[in-house]
This record gives structure tokens, sequence and C-alpha cells, in this order.
């Protein structure tokens, strides 16, 4: 697999990743899943060969960035392609010298993922376009 990472403005290409695993895999609705914060975010997409396979979304609040929409498409996963979004996710919100630490809303059967990349979870578990998601923390 040689898959390239690297900030994007082909927000289409990305909501094509969002929407298969997202719309079409989990049954999350298209209304939930299209917040309209696309515009303000900073968009990673993972491309194999050309071809879009995975995707994560940056925004910041005060100094906490927000990783979020982190999705690799089921062709693609198992190899390490989900911890290298995450990775190149932080290493964008840690250049960012007014932010002190990185947030995501972790799906619950993915906090172990989360946890082997240093997040923490905090907090109550909270239900958010119908899936069961927990806070997870970790500085940069
Ligand atoms: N729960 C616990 N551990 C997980 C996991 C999960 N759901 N998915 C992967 N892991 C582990 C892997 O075993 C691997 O461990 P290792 O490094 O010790 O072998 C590590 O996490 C990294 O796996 P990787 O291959 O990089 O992950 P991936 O490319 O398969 O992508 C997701 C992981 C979660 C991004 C991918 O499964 C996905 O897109 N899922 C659907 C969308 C989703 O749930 N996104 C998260 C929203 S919060």
């Amino acid at each position: 697999m040689t898959v390239e990472i690297s900030e994007t403005r082909d927000i289409a290409a990305c909501h094509a990743v969002r929407r298969a695993v997202f719309v079409v895999e989990q049954g999350i609705a298209l209304a939930d899943e299209l917040d309209g914060r696309d515009e303000e975010a900073t968009h990673l997409l993972a491309t194999d060969k050309g071809i879009p396979v995975g995707t994560a979304r940056l925004l910041e609040q005060g100094a906490t960035g927000k990783i979020g929409r982190v999705a690799v498409l089921p062709s693609h996963r198992g190899q390490g392609l989900g911890r290298a979004l995450v990775e190149a996710a932080v290493a964008v919100l840690a250049s960012r010298p007014h932010l002190t630490q990185a947030k995501l809303g972790a799906q619950t059967h993915a906090i172990g993922f989360y946890e082997s990349l240093g997040f923490t979870a905090v907090g109550d578990i909270y239900e958010d376009a119908g899936v069961p998601h927990r806070d997870m923390v970790r500085a940069l």
C-alpha cells in the first residue's frame, strides 16, 4: 500500500470518504454528517494511487484543536492508516503555537484506538447522531 496523507482543499473528496463510512456503512443521517463547519476546517486526505481512502478534519476552539470525522474506507483498514491520519492531525495541531490540547469525540468502539495514540477518555458517554461517544484529550 502506498498511501499519501496531506492537507487538502478538496472537500468533495473528503465528503466521499465520510459518506461511504458514516452515512452508508454506519447509517448516520447525512444532515448530521454535514454540520456546516467544513468551510472553516482544515482537512486531511489519504490517497492510494490518487484515490481517496481516508480523511480527518481539524477545527479550533480557543486553545483546543478538535480532531473529527476520522474515517478510513473498509478496504484500507487494519494497515496503520487510521493511526497515521490521527498522528498527522496531531502534528498539524502541534505546529500551531496557540493550541495546547487536542480533543475528539470518540465513538465508544474506537476508544482503544485513540488510547493507543495517547488520548485519555474524559467525562461521561453521550449520544451524538444516534451513536454513543466519549470525549478524549491529549496534550500537544
Ligand atoms: N477499537 C480499538 N482498536 C482499534 C480499532 C477500534 N475500533 N480500530 C483499530 N484499532 C487498533 C488497531 O488494532 C491498531 O492497533 P495496533 O497498532 O496495535 O495494531 C491501531 O488501532 C491502529 O489501527 P489502524 O490500522 O491504524 O486503524 P484503521 O486504518 O483500521 O482505522 C478507524 C481505524 C477507526 C479510523 C477505522 O476503523 C474507521 O474508519 N472506522 C469507521 C469510522 C469510525 O468509527 N471512525 C472513528 C470515529 S470517532
